[in-house]
């Protein structure tokens, strides 16, 4: 009986140091930056290796399996999958901009099997939602830059980010960061789910505060009392009305065997369940690139004391009326997330090796990006070209770049391996 009560105290103990550390590693990323005096391109030293310590000590738990592809990737190359997505021929990523399929969501239908090979099939493609088309976003950032901001109020999370309304009468959120990381990882994983395709991040400008501007005069005594600096980079993000939380769905959850492209388990599902968990594989795959640990990853993390976290919302995801997930606050992606791999890396893979599913719009890209390796020059062309800011942000390091380049690839051979793993079943 002693020894099962000290048993107890010392999982409850180990618990509250997990969670402790857990607690403190999300604010860690608010604070590693504030010795930071120049510009964010500037690599910013490690993350402390006594916190990458003792989480690993704490995290010798099982279940994080990755797999080992091992010699088989060797033995073929992508030609296959390039062929079978090359030849789609890629229409027009903003034809369904009106969302002609959600008169059918909800019910259960009978066009036929979900998935093709690994692929999520065509006529799901059809009824998939555009949610900000590049068209939108364009235009968007065209007005948010054209207009004052008449207001800042709470509304967008912590105290650092608030909603500001412009003199058009159009809301947007502005992030404060702390430090140049988050800004940064907010805009550039932006342009990297631009650069996949993934249309669920609103659009984004970047804005330098400056209380003598026009832009920003109407707010001037506002910002005085939320001590933002002068001439701080924020970013600004289109504010999105009646959006509510979303829960990790069944096939993405630990005790699930993933999310496999087999008929029998997909082919129940009705089409919006269907419509969502294809916007579920884009979202894997961009916070397996940007390293954002700060949606699935962390509740993965956080299941080791508290079992049921994956019944409750996903962080940083929401959901429009008509069922379309709109991934907001990425800012512990590509820079912050890159720092602190070695902490969260197990888990970015778990949650990846999780998923043999994918659009194939989007794997497209992916093949693309690694056979050209050239993500960073295509990453910071569309950045340029879209941000008058983006001189005054800066650009990831060459280091955190080179970070990127081999999660494309590391991705890649993931797609490959389902390709292989799946092939023989026939589905
Ligand atoms: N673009 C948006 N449109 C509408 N509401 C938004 C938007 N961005 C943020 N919000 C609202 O603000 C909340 C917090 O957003 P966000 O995650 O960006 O801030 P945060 O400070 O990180 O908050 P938390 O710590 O709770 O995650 C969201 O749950 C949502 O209610
Ligand atoms: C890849 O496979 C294709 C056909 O399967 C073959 O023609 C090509 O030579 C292979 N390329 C390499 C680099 O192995
Ligand atoms: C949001 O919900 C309110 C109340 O239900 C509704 O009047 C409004 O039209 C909705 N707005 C959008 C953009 O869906
Ligand atoms: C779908 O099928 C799976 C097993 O294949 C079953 O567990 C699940 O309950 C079914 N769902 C519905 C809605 O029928
Ligand atoms: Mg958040």
């Amino acid at each position: 009986m002693r020894a099962v009560s000290a048993n107890l105290l010392a999982l409850l103990f180990l618990c509250t140091c997990a969670s402790v550390l857990y607690v403190w590693s999300r604010l860690e990323r608010y604070n590693t930056g504030l010795q930071i005096t120049s510009r964010g391109s500037a690599h910013i030293g490690p993350s402390p290796d006594l916190s990458a310590k003792t989480f690993r000590a704490l995290l010798a738990v099982p279940g994080a399996q990755r797999l080992h592809l091992g010699g088989i990737l060797d033995a073929h190359n992508l030609t296959g999958v390039a062929d079978q997505t090359g030849s789609l021929g890629i229409r027009d990523y903003h034809m369904n901009v009106d969302n002609k399929g959600s008169a059918r969501r909800g019910v259960p239908d009978k066009l036929g099997s979900p998935v093709e090979g690994i692929f999520w099939s065509e006529w799901l493609e059809d009824k998939f939602p555009v949610s900000f088309s590049e068209e939108h976003a364009r235009a968007w950032r065209g007005r948010a830059r054209g207009h004052r901001i008449v207001r800042l109020e709470p509304g967008c999370g912590r105290i650092s980010n608030q909603l500001a309304t412009f003199s058009d009468r159009s809301k947007a959120c502005v992030r404060y960061g702390i430090n140049a990381d988050q800004v940064q990882g907010e805009t550039l994983t932006y342009y990297l789910a631009s650069l996949l395709g993934i249309t669920n991040l609103p659009p984004l400008i970047l804005a330098q505060l400056n209380v003598d501007s026009e832009q920003w005069a109407s707010v001037r005594r506002r910002i005085g009392g939320l001590q933002w600096s002068e001439r701080a980079v924020v970013s600004l993000t289109q504010w999105v009305a009646n959006l509510t939380g979303v829960i990790t769905p069944a096939p993405l959850r630990q005790e699930s065997k993933g999310l496999r492209p087999l008929r029998w388990e997909l082919g129940n599902k009705t089409t919006a369940e269907l419509l969502e968990l294809m916007q579920w594989t884009d979202l894997i795959i961009l916070d397996y690139l940007s390293a954002n640990f700060d949606r699935l990853v962390s509740n993965l993390f956080s299941l080791q004391w508290d079992s049921r976290v994956m019944e409750r919302e996903t962080n940083n995801l929401l959901r429009t009326p008509r069922g379309d997930l709109v991934f907001i606050d990425n800012e512990a992606g590509l820079v912050h997330g890159y720092r602190v791999l070695d902490m969260w890396e197990k888990y970015h893979s778990t949650v990846l090796d999780s998923v043999c599913v994918f659009r194939k719009r989007t794997v497209q890209r992916v093949i693309e990006l690694h056979r050209r390796r050239d993500t960073r020059t295509r990453l910071l062309e569309l950045y340029r070209d879209s941000e008058p800011l983006s001189p005054e942000l800066g650009f990831l390091s060459d280091e955190h770049a080179g970070v990127l380049q081999s999660r494309i690839n590391r991705l890649y051979k993931h797609i490959l391996h389902c390709k292989v793993k799946y092939h023989q079943l026939g589905v």
